[in-house]
């Protein structure tokens, strides 16, 4: 079995290059299947999401050349099967294939979607929408079958702004016929990333980024291009990084607005930023003011941010609070912090923190991704060794975390135990 190794309390000092962003690339991926002959993603991340995701792909007829970061995937002879457990079961993400292959070919067959364990992350927000589109949705077992003799576009309002249901419904609309309108739709900037990749293969698209998109259904897709985005969840797992440790760490390619509410929060806590328009350099704070943060959809803090920074306000002075608003169980990582020596107290999704609290190493666990990445972060803070185990999670979101650390002057390893 394999475990991250840290040996912590080292200033860390360099520069961190940013990759593509998870959450774009595992829509964008699925996403290439909608065009009847090539599609050219670039900047696509090193992360195991992606391998399984490109295997999905293969098994349904498509072609992949990769070059490095660079993906051609040849769509010419993408046929219809019913997607394999093995591949789905991996990631929640797989999830996006419904829309993709209910656009194309008005019939999915396929399982119930991965994921981290930090909610009980329905997906009927998904499927409504296909049913508004004319989908027929069949429960067996653990398998889904979605099917329709044809797809109208419908007006579509979602009881919550669903990041993967905007997109889902989005793949499974653009080939539909005539309007759909998809109302109190996620404005996270992985939708404009998807929507602009759908667009440039003649799709047409309006409004992707705000909370109403227009999609006037077309024929057919041709070839289309994109660019992975940057990841703002590993630019601001770093930035905090950097905060508590960082001598002086550029933070290079990244897209400074896409993280603005938490770099007001940073700043506001006493962090020494200076932020450029593709890149940000931090050093550890001489001020730690404690601050106030509640979890929102985008442009509000993101969930996914929240882990690390419950972290980061373990090192802060005074009382510092944090509340949960997207999931329900994402608060598993504070067992594991307060066995370092941290001092955070959780009351069903608001967590308190005194601060600030010395971190000894320990043995902890990855409970989920982001969780891991809270874990590395704290190892690297804390004094003496630390032990992670269950990383595969981190693997799952995180391109070369070990080289980008060890880059920096970290002592970080994985070992084989
Ligand atoms: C995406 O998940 C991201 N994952 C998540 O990142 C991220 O936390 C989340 O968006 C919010 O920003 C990917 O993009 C692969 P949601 P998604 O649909 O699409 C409820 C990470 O660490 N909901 O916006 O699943 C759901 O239970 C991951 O990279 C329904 O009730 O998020 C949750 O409470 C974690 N019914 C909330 O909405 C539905 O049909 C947010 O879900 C769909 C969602």
């Amino acid at each position: 079995m394999q475990q991250i190794h840290i040996q912590g309390g080292k200033l860390l000092e360099g520069t961190i290059n940013i990759s593509g962003a998870k959450n774009s690339c595992v829509a964008l991926l699925p996403a290439a299947i909608l065009c009847s002959n090539k599609a050219i993603i670039d900047n696509v991340p090193d992360i195991s999401d992606v391998y399984y995701l490109e295997k999905i792909i293969e098994q349904l007829g498509g072609k992949i050349t990769k070059d490095n970061d660079h993906f051609e995937i040849d769509c010419n002879n993408i046929k219809n099967t019913a997607i394999k457990e093995e591949y789905s079961s991996k990631l929640r993400a797989s999830y996006y294939f419904m829309g993709a292959l209910l656009g194309k070919f008005h019939y999915v067959e396929m399982y119930f979607p991965g994921g981290c364990n930090i909610g009980l992350r329905p997906i009927n927000l998904h499927l409504e929408g296909f049913k508004k589109l004319g989908a027929k949705v069949i429960n067996q077992g653990n398998k889904y079958i979605i099917k329709a003799d044809s797809l109208k576009g419908n007006f579509i309002n979602l009881d919550f702004a669903s990041v993967g249901a905007t997109i889902n419904i989005l793949l499974a609309a653009v080939l539909a016929e005539g309007q759909t309108i998809i109302n109190n739709a996620a404005c996270e900037p992985e939708i404009v990333n998807v929507a602009s990749f759908l667009t440039s293969m003649g799709a047409k698209i309006y409004g992707a980024g705000t909370s109403r998109i227009k999609i006037i259904g077309v024929k057919e897709l041709k070839s289309g291009y994109t660019e992975v985005i940057p990841d703002r969840i590993e630019a601001g797992t770093y930035l905090i990084m950097g905060a508590l440790i960082g001598k002086k760490i550029t933070i290079n390619n990244i897209i400074p607005e896409h993280i603005e509410s938490l770099t007001s929060k940073l700043l506001e806590s006493g962090a020494e930023l200076e932020i450029y328009e593709n890149k940000i350099i931090v050093s550890q704070n001489k001020v730690k003011n404690a601050i106030n943060i509640k979890s929102q959809v985008f442009p509000g803090f993101p969930t996914d941010i929240g882990q690390p920074m419950g972290l980061y306000m373990t090192q802060l002075n005074g009382f510092s609070t944090y509340e949960e608003t997207i999931y329900e169980n994402r608060m598993q990582y504070t067992k594991y912090l307060n066995q370092m020596g941290a001092n955070m107290n959780v009351t069903g999704q608001k967590l308190s923190i005194i601060g600030p609290t010395p971190l000894k190493g320990a043995y902890v666990t990855a409970t989920d991704l982001r969780a891991g990445a809270t874990m590395v972060i704290a190892g690297l803070i804390a004094d003496g060794d630390t032990y992670i185990e269950e990383i595969n999670h981190i693997l799952r979101g995180y391109s070369g975390i070990i080289e980008k650390l060890q880059a920096v002057g970290a002592n970080i390893e994985i070992i084989e135990i």
